[in-house]
């Protein structure tokens, strides 16, 4: 298993293809470990370790699934909400770093510009893990490719169809990336003026060529999901936008995730298991998505995709405080 001993985790392009695919193969490890109904004395590589985590946004699952992440490996998690540290305030992005690195093994941080999780990168002598920033969220999509490859099959993404309808905002670049990287064909339909980053989706498609998938942009959504084994969509509104809530309602209807929608998607079933689900990354909102699609037992993974925000986070924090690959073995190897 490749260890990130050393480095940061700020977006899934960074990730080499093999650091990607062991984060996944770790974070299945750590689930099954951990998870056993009768386990044996859990493992706690992480004893010693503490994370700093930054939260300039509210968060539920990031903070929760961090925290509780940690405890579990044996480490210890601090919450620094925007109330409870100098950052932003009174202090600087280069001298926050400087001081936590001293007290943390880890530093986790969820801003508002990926500037400032980059600056917090380049004066820490700890690793830093982004927690969303406006342009990624690469805890999000690994969360997410881990419950695909539960649902299809370990190493079964390969010329699937992912469909993501709505805003093209930070969690569709990892996300498309991710997929990208695992062979999937990546389609994206959103609004006029609501695509996602030009730059980062070049990345996507130069990935998608290496690995045989594709990226496609579509205006229609219904043509954009035809055939779809995937369809994923986030809020239409991301914290920072309030204010443009009304302009948004308005350009953005007819995205909204319908039981029409997902019956447009691939047919039939794999294993007892429907060929197109639907994913999304809460928190959620009526508007992107119906209460019919969004609770369906069936097809919707939303929950068990919250789940793996934990093991996902995990398997990160132990690469990169230098485990899962030495010393640190959790379960079977
Ligand atoms: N999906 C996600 O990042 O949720 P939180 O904002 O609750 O952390
Ligand atoms: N796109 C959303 C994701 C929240 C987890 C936001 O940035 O607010």
């Amino acid at each position: 298993v490749a260890s990130l001993q050393g480095k940061n985790f700020m977006n899934i392009d960074e990730l080499t293809d093999v650091e990607l695919r062991d984060l996944l193969s770790l974070s299945a490890q750590l689930k099954k470990a951990y998870s056993s109904p009768s386990p044996p004395v859990l493992p706690r590589p992480c004893e010693g370790k503490s994370v700093s985590m930054i939260f300039q946004k509210r968060s539920t699952r990031t903070r929760v699934s961090t925290e509780t992440g940690m405890a579990l490996l044996g480490g210890h998690a601090l919450f620094l909400g925007p109330q409870d540290v100098q950052l932003g305030v009174n202090e600087s992005m280069r001298d926050t770093a400087n001081v936590l690195s001293r007290f943390n093994s880890l530093i986790l941080a969820r801003v508002f510009a990926h500037t400032d999780v980059q600056l917090l990168a380049k004066h820490s002598s700890v690793p830093v893990i982004n927690a969303l920033s406006d342009l990624y969220h690469p805890l999000q999509a690994l969360a997410d490719l881990l419950t695909l490859e539960e649902h299809f099959g370990k190493g079964s993404l390969q010329g699937k169809v992912l469909t993501w309808v709505g805003d093209g905002n930070n969690v569709l670049h990892d996300l498309a990336m991710g997929a990208a990287r695992l062979g999937m064909h990546v389609r994206v339909a959103c609004p006029v003026g609501y695509e996602p980053n030009g730059e980062i989706m070049h990345r996507v498609e130069w990935h998608a060529q290496r690995s045989g998938g594709s990226y496609v942009m579509e205006r229609d959504p219904m043509t954009a999901v035809a055939g779809a084994h995937v369809i994923v969509t986030d809020t239409w509104v991301s914290m920072g936008q309030e204010e443009e809530y009304e302009r948004r309602m308005r350009d953005f209807e007819g995205f909204q995730v319908t039981r029409r929608m997902m019956e447009h998607g691939a047919k039939g079933s794999n294993a007892g298991r429907p060929a197109c689900v639907f994913l999304h990354c809460l928190p959620r909102h009526p508007e992107e998505v119906t209460d019919e699609v969004f609770y369906d037992p069936a097809r919707s993974l939303v929950f068990p995709e919250a789940e793996n925000r934990m093991w996902t986070v995990m398997a990160v924090m132990l690469s990169l405080v230098g485990g899962g690959g030495r010393g640190c073995e959790v379960g079977e190897s």
